[in-house]
């Protein structure tokens, strides 16, 4: 899973250092991210069409993990930016990422957020709804800024990890329906509206998607509404973003494609259906978030107390937990681990991982095979570099974990682990009153 190794140690490497070694320096738990390995995602979906000789963006989801660190490696490698908070896109001017490759998502953005999307010239905001057209058409008015905007809409097709459904009409908070006249009716409301200059159409029909077909029929779909809108009206979309869910692989069960093979997928059928309806071929534009980062990362625990219940199981608690990865607990999400100081050594044992926070649920992994485990060893869970460290909490007053970033043999603390002294940082004394009586 990811690119796990072995050094001549017998222990894990990543990104060409010592798990251990980054165990012992850092502490844990720790989040360690190979960064080769999200270059290399990076460029394989960009190489995909580039060879297709079609225009595009990637942009990097950064919901899945955000931090300064992570954005100046996607500058670096050229992508674009998916924030959905202004706290994201805080944090995406404070990394110096490009301002004009920057996508601005959510299903209620405040005033503020917007005014500081206009102020910072950010490329584009993904328009969720017709209060948020409201809010736009008055601040674009009032500061006579102008800005690109795509229109999110929901097209009726949900995919689902194997499996994807279609409903007639979806079900969701996100997005404008593409089949009931509400897309229509956006359109309508902003094509020729003097600031704002509508590029394109925007849909995100899931995550952690294993198959390309509900990829094509969204596609399908969406350019056939931007050819029927070209029909109507002569205004041409040049912009068609079919947003994010490529899938991983957490245990042997996932079994994704590569991300080459989605992109060619859609791109064949983007060209096949503007062929049809006699369509100018628009640019592409996905959102990956979790095929970006989600293998790059790896969290190493240290093993504490284990416990047996005979003739049922051994619990090995480790000093991290749902406070760090909330996945197990909320999807029911698995993952692998290997113990990295015993990294050569055979499986002979079946331990529930546990986590340290007081909650039966706080369970990392039900059945990890794993050779015998003892106090002080480092377990390395894999594949936890997306969604993880964004989804940290600070349960039960845990302080969330330092992430280090290890690329070629070299290693870099990135975020730094909180201390004691943050967690109480916003806490503020209460002024006791005299009780009376
Ligand atoms: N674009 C949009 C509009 C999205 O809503 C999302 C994810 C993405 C792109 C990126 O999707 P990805 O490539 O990462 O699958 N917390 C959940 C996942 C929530 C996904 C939310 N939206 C988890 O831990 O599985």
């Amino acid at each position: 899973y990811g690119t796990q190794k072995i050094n001549e140690k017998g222990h894990l490497a990543i990104g060409g250092t010592d798990a251990v070694d980054l165990a012992k320096e850092y502490g844990t738990p720790l989040f360690v991210y190979d960064i080769q390995l999200f270059r290399d995602r990076a460029r394989a979906f960009k190489k995909t069409f580039e060879d297709a000789g079609i225009g595009y963006q990637v942009a990097y989801a950064s919901k899945a993990f955000s931090s300064i660190a992570i954005y100046q490696v996607a500058a670096q490698e050229n992508l674009s930016l998916d924030v959905v908070s202004g706290g994201e896109l805080y944090t995406a001017l404070q990394a110096g990422f490009p301002k004009e490759k920057i996508h601005f998502h959510g299903n209620n953005k405040s005033e503020e957020e917007l005014r500081m999307a206009f102020k910072e010239e950010i490329g584009c905001i993904v328009v969720d709804n017709f209060y948020e057209i409201s809010q736009l058409k008055k601040l674009s008015e009032e500061l006579a800024r102008p800005m690109n905007i795509l229109l999110r809409v929901t097209p009726g097709i949900e995919a689902h990890t194997h499996d994807y459904i279609t409903t007639g009409q979806e079900d969701s908070k996100f997005g404008f329906d593409l089949n009931n006249g509400q897309a229509d009716l956006a359109f309508k409301e902003t094509h020729e509206h003097q600031f704002l200059n509508l590029l394109g159409l925007h849909c995100h029909i899931g995550s952690q998607i294993f198959d390309t077909a509900a990829f094509s029929m969204a596609a399908e779909k969406l350019v056939g509404k931007m050819a029927q809108w070209r029909e109507e009206t002569g205004y041409t979309c040049p912009v068609l973003n079919l947003g994010g869910g490529f899938g991983i692989r957490y245990t042997a069960e996932d079994e994704p494609l590569e991300p080459s093979v989605y992109v060619k997928d859609m791109i064949s059928t983007v060209k096949e259906t503007a062929a049809v309806q006699d369509y100018p071929l628009p640019e592409i534009w996905i959102e990956p978030g979790r095929s970006l980062v989600g293998d790059a990362g790896t969290t190493l625990y240290t093993i504490g107390s284990m416990k047996e219940v005979p003739g049922t199981r051994k619990y090995a608690a480790v000093d991290g937990g749902m406070s760090d990865n909330i996945r197990p607990a909320l999807y029911g999400a698995k993952y692998s681990s290997l113990i990295a100081n015993k990294a050569e050594a055979a499986a002979t044992e079946q331990y529930t991982i546990a986590g340290k926070c007081c909650e039966s649920g706080d369970k990392l992994i039900e059945q990890a095979d794993l050779p015998l485990a003892e106090a002080g060893d480092i377990l390395a869970v894999f594949c936890t570099g997306a969604y993880g460290y964004s989804m940290a909490s600070n349960y039960n007053r845990l302080a969330r974990p330092a992430v280090v970033f290890a690329e070629n043999g070299n290693h870099q603390l990135v975020v730094k682990r909180e201390t004691l002294e943050d967690l109480v940082k916003q806490d503020m004394s209460y002024a006791l009153q005299e009780q009376k009586g």
